[in-house]
């Protein structure tokens, strides 16, 4: 389909910006062998969390499912979380490494496009992940799901969005590297791009993407060719 009359795009935060499993250095360093295993089971578990308690309407912030969900990983895989290695974990999650060609992919764009980012995450996991790296000035809003308690992928959390641009939604352009957030994005109107850093396959949910990348160098290629 490709992409065409971009104003603003929008990017999701956890496995699009940054890779969420750079936390296995220190899930390896606290718990040898099991670092893989901690980080993977806790990414999964913390989004199903989060998509069950929107279904059931038990709505709780990011960084208290990512804590639950922590604790599931650990107690399911045997390793015992103490107060204290708990805490170092998630601290390590407000310094989730960028993906390497994203800080210089957005200094370009934030030339051309206003950028903003939509996530799940709660302002007390965003505002100090986006600030360690230095991301802020690159943003024009740095939008939280918290502010109305709807996870992505819910229709109200990219309304939500919307309403904090002065653009219509087919000029958005929304990135994410989760074919979930990619299927939400698409069903509510915005222009997608799913960054298929993996080479994985596209869910099977009645949406695709308007384009598929494997990294944001290449989004920043495409739109220069617009
Ligand atoms: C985000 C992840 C959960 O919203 O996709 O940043």
């Amino acid at each position: 389909m490709g992409i065409s009359g971009v104003k603003a795009i929008i990017f999701d935060v956890y496995g699009t910006l940054f890779d969420v499993h750079s936390v296995i250095e220190k899930c390896e360093e606290l718990y040898p062998g099991h670092g893989q295993q901690i980080s993977e089971l806790w990414r999964t578990k913390q989004l199903d969390y989060a998509f069950i308690r929107h279904i059931i309407g038990r709505y709780r912030p990011f960084d208290e499912i990512t804590r639950n969900a922590l604790q599931y990983a650990c107690e399911q895989l045997g390793v015992s979380l103490t107060k204290e290695n708990e805490q170092e974990l998630l601290q390590a999650y407000l310094k989730l490494a960028p993906y390497e060609e994203v800080p210089q992919a957005l200094k370009q764009l934030a030339g051309s496009y206003q950028l903003a980012v939509l996530s799940n995450g709660s302002p007390s996991m965003l505002h100090p992940l986006v600030e360690y790296h230095q991301f802020n000035p690159y943003f024009s809003q740095v939008i939280t799901v918290d502010d109305v308690k709807q996870y992505k992928p819910s229709p109200a959390a990219y309304n939500y969005a919307l309403e904090q641009l002065d653009c219509r939604r087919e000029e958005i352009l929304f990135l994410s590297s989760n074919t979930w957030d990619i299927t939400g994005a698409a069903s509510f109107g915005f222009q997608t791009a799913w960054v298929n850093r993996k080479h994985a396959v596209f869910d099977y949910m009645g949406q695709k993407p308007n384009q598929i990348i494997s990294n944001l160098d290449e989004l920043v290629r495409l739109l220069e060719g617009k």
